[in-house]
């Protein structure tokens, strides 16, 4: 017999989206569980992007789960950008009075993971949703599994936070979906490895040979990409392959700098954009890259992750303290606005910096459009405002 359990906001993924979630209810007294289809250490040990927008870190700080993000987080005021033989300096907090806080999503997730826990909170691991049933009804259910036996989680609200991969968006009829891709012909190779960074803040590079990206995740440890062919292997390349490449691309300042080392982990991106509209149906709602992905250029993906949990948990906690509807009516609209205002800045900012095939005419223009972005103020400023974050809309 199948056996059943109830909660009232069943979250499939625990991804930054789903802990998020489930902890900002908690703290309203809003009962979850979280469904997750990989064991603790799988989703712990993932690596991941690690540039926060200040309203991330503040709806962390609102989630109490900040003590190591304010100890360890790197606050950056700035980036610069290389490109044609220079590099220039884009101020953040001159042109908006914000910077952006470098924190590993891998730290993250190992934060919310332990306060979930902490505060008694219930996360399945190794239970994967098999589909969401009745979301039109006033009763919906997932249907998992838990040690080899199907079971089903009732409950009155279902959050879809399960990624680009996961089940919620595909119990939806595909008719009632409308889907926006673009792919791009190219992919991003990273490296982390425990060496001191190039630089103090990040250097995103355009260079004849592909883009190049110096991050970081700590003082000591370094975050680097390089742009390869979209069906690239892992296996096709050494560490020393990789350093070889990067050490082409970064301008001589970083290079005299860079400290090259054994790689901790390396792992490809795929570069895409994808939209699946409307984020809600009935009482199943999708937060996070189960709605939504970015090419990863400007660090967009988590941080949307994190604006779609701020819309979903205020509708959830005002139908929960106030019977009001109106707001998880208006969820996918008022998410899907700040959504298309981040792939916008993503697109574009991955437009800018990666070499697209021989064509010299692009690259020229890219030239222009870089020396036009360092220099003017009002460039400058549109720029520093979306790589910050764009602002959250207030509710009435
Ligand atoms: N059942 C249960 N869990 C599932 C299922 C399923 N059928 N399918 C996927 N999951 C889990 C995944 O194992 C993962 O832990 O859902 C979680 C989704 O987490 P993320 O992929 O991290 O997505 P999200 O929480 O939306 O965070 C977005 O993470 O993927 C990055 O680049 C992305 O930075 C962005 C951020
Ligand atoms: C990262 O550190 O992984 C990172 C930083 C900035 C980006 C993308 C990824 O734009």
């Amino acid at each position: 017999m199948t056996k059943t359990i109830r909660t009232q906001v069943g979250i499939i993924g625990s991804g930054p989206a789903g802990l998020l979630l489930s902890h900002l209810l908690h703290q309203q007294g809003i009962e979850t569980i979280i469904l997750e289809r990989q064991s603790r250490e799988h989703v712990e040990g993932r690596i991941r992007a690690g540039v926060l927008e200040q309203g991330t870190a503040w709806l962390m700080r609102e989630a109490g789960v900040n003590e190591r993000l304010d100890r360890e987080g790197l606050v950056h005021d700035g980036v610069s950008l290389a490109f044609g033989g220079r590099m220039e300096r884009i101020d953040f907090k001159a042109h908006t009075g914000k910077g952006v806080i470098v924190y590993g999503q891998t730290e993250m997730t190992r934060d919310f993971i332990q306060a979930r826990l902490d505060a008694g909170g219930s996360i399945e691991f190794e239970a994967p949703a098999l589909a969401v049933e009745d979301y039109r009804t006033g009763s919906p259910r997932i249907v998992y599994q838990k040690n080899g036996e199907t079971q089903e989680l009732s409950c009155d609200f279902v959050a879809g936070c399960d990624g680009f991969h996961g089940v919620a968006r595909e119990s939806i009829p595909a008719e009632q979906l409308t889907l926006y891709e673009k792919v791009y012909p190219f992919a991003w190779l990273g490296i982390l490895a425990d060496v001191p960074p190039v630089n103090d803040e990040l250097i995103y590079v355009n260079h004849e040979r592909g883009f190049a990206l110096c991050s970081m995740r700590s003082h000591t440890r370094s975050r680097y990409y390089i742009q390869c062919s979209f069906d690239d292997k892992v296996e096709n390349w050494s560490d020393d392959a990789f350093w070889d490449e990067l050490r082409c691309r970064l301008p001589p300042s970083a290079v005299e700098k860079l400290v090259t080392g054994q790689r901790l982990e390396m792992s490809i991106t795929p570069l895409r954009g994808f939209v699946a509209e409307p984020m809600s149906f009935g009482k199943l709602f999708l937060a996070g890259d189960a709605a939504h992905i970015m090419p990863p250029t400007g660090a967009k993906g988590l941080n949307l992750a994190a604006s779609d949990v701020f819309y979903l948990s205020r509708a959830l906690i005002a139908y929960y303290a106030e019977k009001r509807t109106d707001l998880l009516d208006r969820y996918s609209e008022t998410a899907l606005r700040r959504v298309w205002g981040s792939i916008r800045f993503s697109l574009w900012y991955t437009g800018l910096l990666h070499k697209f095939g021989d064509d010299p005419f692009n690259h020229r223009l890219q030239m222009a459009d870089l020396a036009y972005l360092t220099s003017s103020e009002a460039a400058g400023t549109a720029f520093a405002e979306n790589y910050v974050g764009l602002p959250f809309e207030k509710f009435e």
